[in-house]
């Protein structure tokens, strides 16, 4: 097996163990201190390349309090400003997303900048005692890289790089292609809820048996229909040194997809068929499924457009890989395409969080997909905000997280509430508020 296509345990970490009390997800004390010591140093990950291909165009997305512009260069590169006139203040932009045919106007008093940032027109601009502002002022800049497509920002001028910051997490995505993959869906609404709420959730798989009844089978409630096996004993968890985590849960061994009779039903059988296997070969032994799945699409992917598959591992053709980002991202990543959930603090309030629930696909699979269905279901799914409590969901499964996202974040008020008491295999969640806290206390989070 090449290099490239070994899946490498992470090292060990230990945890403090300290408490973890509802106060962190109320005070508004401890949200300034996140906010000070932690968003303004970490690398976020904020936009997507291919919603700004040309020059001048440009995307705008909040985090916290601050509006953050990012803009396609002349010279291919991308540049991210704060959104706001460094003449007295107001934003500039007010849409998320455009394209600037030549400068950016503010619309209180016409300064004009230029995508590069330079202020290059103020109106009476003799005027100023301190000197014409133009070719002087510029809008203030943001540590900005771009890695599987996406657009990341920082707003901590001496941060260390993308790379360092993502540790093995580099590797681990670079071998895919992941910027060709195009967004599929995006659904996002904000919630009654801290955004902790949100991450401590995806950091376990716990809950599933109880949230996700109807995803799991009668048979086997420690199983997810869908192939995936989030019995904590059979999954494999690795937290970085930079503070991130992965979490590896066994797929595409059958739970919950074969009939009475043992027959295999779809989507495994179509899938099977799909991959030149025939499900009969398979009737009672779903299980092996798996293997023979990951043989035939290392075999048959290549001619069939799936071009990243010599590089990535046998597990990735089947297996739940899911990852936490820190501090906010959160991403089941498949072989050709990924679960993208995320969670934004609001500008003032703790129990406010925006929440993206988005899905990226391969351009390989998008065909495939198209060819099975017999339509072209488009490519590059605009953004929906949808309001919660309203008559349209989230998407199928999350739905079930929200739900208890929102009584959480109830239950975190109580005075009753001493502070949570974490099993082993919701340890994640102890080393991301750990992680935090590192942050506010001035420390990185290698240790
Ligand atoms: S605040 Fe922007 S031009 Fe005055
Ligand atoms: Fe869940």
């Amino acid at each position: 097996m090449s290099e490239l296509r070994e899946v490498k345990s992470w090292p060990e970490q230990e945890t403090r163990g300290h408490t973890i009390p509802g106060s962190r997800y109320t005070s508004k004390e401890f949200f300034e201190q996140e906010w000070e010591g932690m968003w303004t140093k970490v690398w976020l990950l904020l936009g997507r390349e291919s919603e700004l291909p040309e020059p001048g165009d440009w995307q705008m997305e909040e985090v916290g309090s601050e509006e953050i512009l990012m803009v396609r260069q002349k010279d291919g590169g991308v540049k991210a400003f704060y959104n706001v006139c460094q003449h007295r203040g107001n934003p500039l932009v007010s849409e998320p997303k455009g394209t600037v045919l030549r400068r950016f106007v503010c619309k209180y008093h016409s300064w004009a900048f230029l995508p590069d940032g330079t202020l290059n027109f103020a109106p009476d601009k003799e005027d100023f005692p301190e000197g014409n502002p133009c070719n002087k002022v510029t809008l203030e800049e943001l540590r900005t890289e771009t890695f599987a497509g996406f657009i990341w920002v920082n707003m901590d001028p001496d941060c260390v790089s993308l790379k360092s910051f993502l540790g093995p997490i580099w590797d681990d995505w670079e071998a895919r292609n992941i910027e060709t993959w195009q967004r599929t869906m995006a659904n996002s609404m904000w919630l009654p809820c801290n955004w902790k709420v949100v991450l401590d959730n995806f950091n376990e798989s716990y809950h599933v048996p109880t949230v996700h009844q109807g995803a799991t089978p009668d048979t086997d409630r420690k199983a997810i229909r869908g192939n995936i096996d989030t019995y904590f004993k059979e999954t494999r968890f690795d937290l970085s040194d930079e503070g991130h985590n992965r979490m590896v849960m066994k797929g595409g061994f059958g739970v919950g997809q074969t009939d009475k009779e043992g027959n295999i039903v779809d989507p495994l059988a179509s899938e099977l068929r799909y991959w030149e296997i025939d499900p009969v070969d398979f009737k009672g032994r779903p299980e092996e499924t798996r293997e023979a799945l990951q043989q035939a699409k290392r075999r048959l992917g290549p001619e069939r457009g799936f071009t990243h598959y010599d590089k990535i591992p046998d597990e990735q053709f089947t297996d739940a890989f899911h990852y936490t980002l820190f501090p906010n991202f959160a991403v089941s990543l498949w072989s050709d395409g990924f679960h993208f959930l995320r969670a934004r603090p609001h500008r003032s309030d703790p129990e406010q969080c925006l929440f993206d629930n988005w899905w990226y696909a391969s351009p390989a699979s998008q065909q495939n997909e198209n060819a099975r269905r017999g339509a072209n279901a488009g490519t590059g799914a605009e953004l929906t905000m949808l309001e919660y409590g309203g008559d349209v969901s989230i998407g199928p499964g999350i739905e079930d997280d929200v739900f208890v996202f929102v009584t959480q974040q109830r239950g975190f008020r109580s005075r009753g509430f001493k502070g949570v008491y974490l099993s082993n295999q919701e340890k994640r969640i102890r080393r991301y508020h750990e992680l935090i806290d590192d942050y506010i206390e001035g420390r990185g989070p290698k240790r």
